[in-house]
């Protein structure tokens, strides 16, 4: 049923994309001479002569994204090596666009600033949807359903979101987790650099609960004993990647390509790679 509404959204904001122009004509020798000059927004289906569709990314040739690799299983370490959901949909999509993906790792915090300074070209970190970000950063169609969970130790008293009122809360900085625990009545909010310290934290009873994404919340949870995941959600969100503002060229690129990756049902052969359908919450 949510699904079934979600993509309805997802059409909803395909459309209304689609509409801000940008014609689809990439024939032609796009031999401009300007490979420096950010060619920004080429406001509606600009007249330019060549017609190159090029994006200008902040490295030519190369799309960057920033993340925070601290959070399975959409992007964490495997020795070296950047892996997740989001690191195999971002080198897919880097692959639709003809670009050479580079992974970015920073701390979560301060994936937006890159995005928006220009550093990177886009952020994927399992990063939420929010009014406040959207001010900042303009984001593709959404590609995950998420929540916010909340762990406690086993067998704790707080046995659902309305008791986390005057407990101590840990969270990742920054996090959609930091920013709700914040509202919670009298509750104390400990910020991590990390999701999982939060986690050792509360194993080791420093905190009362932990605030963070479900998915990481399960691998946390998995690794660590005597932790259980509360069965009602603190909040439902949605992940989107995050591209600078006045990057539309990019936005509607990305999004054809994650239309297509969703049509070919690559992009549910890469989330089954990671979540286990039975632990998926599938409704
Ligand atoms: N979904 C949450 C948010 O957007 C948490 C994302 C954390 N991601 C990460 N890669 N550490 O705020």
């Amino acid at each position: 049923m949510k699904k079934l509404l979600c993509m309805l959204l997802m059409g909803t904001m395909t459309l209304s994309l689609a509409g801000c122009g940008g014609s689809k004509d990439d024939a032609g020798a796009g031999e401009t001479g300007s490979s420096s000059g950010a060619e920004s927004s080429s406001e509606a289906g600009s007249s330019e002569e060549g017609g190159s569709e090029e994006i200008a990314t902040a490295q030519e040739g190369k799309l960057i994204m920033a993340t925070n690799a601290e959070f399975p299983p959409y992007e964490f370490y495997e020795g070296d090596e950047i892996v997740g959901i989001d690191a195999e949909i971002a080198a897919a999509v880097a692959e639709e666009l003809g670009l050479e993906l580079q992974i970015e790792d920073m701390a979560f915090d301060a994936i937006i600033t890159a995005v928006t300074s220009g550093k990177a070209d886009i952020g994927a970190a399992g990063m939420t949807v929010t009014p406040d970000r959207e001010e900042n950063v303009s984001f593709t169609d959404t590609y995950a359903e998420a929540s916010q969970v909340v762990i406690v130790p086993e067998g704790s008293e707080i046995a659902s979101p309305d008791d986390l009122a005057g407990k101590k809360i840990g969270v990742q900085l920054g996090t959609t987790g930091d920013i709700y625990s914040a509202d919670v009545e009298d509750a104390t909010v400990e910020r991590y650099n990390k999701g999982f310290e939060a986690v050792q934290s509360l194993q080791s009873g420093k905190i009362d609960a932990v605030v963070i994404d479900e998915q990481p919340a399960k691998v946390f949870v998995e690794q660590n004993e005597g932790l259980e995941i509360l069965p009602d959600k603190f909040t439902e969100e949605e992940y989107a990647i995050a591209c600078a503002k006045d990057n539309t060229a990019l936005v509607e690129k990305i999004n054809g390509a994650l239309e297509s990756l969703r049509e070919s049902g690559e992009l549910d052969e890469i989330v089954s790679k990671y979540i286990a359908a039975d632990s998926d919450s599938a409704e």
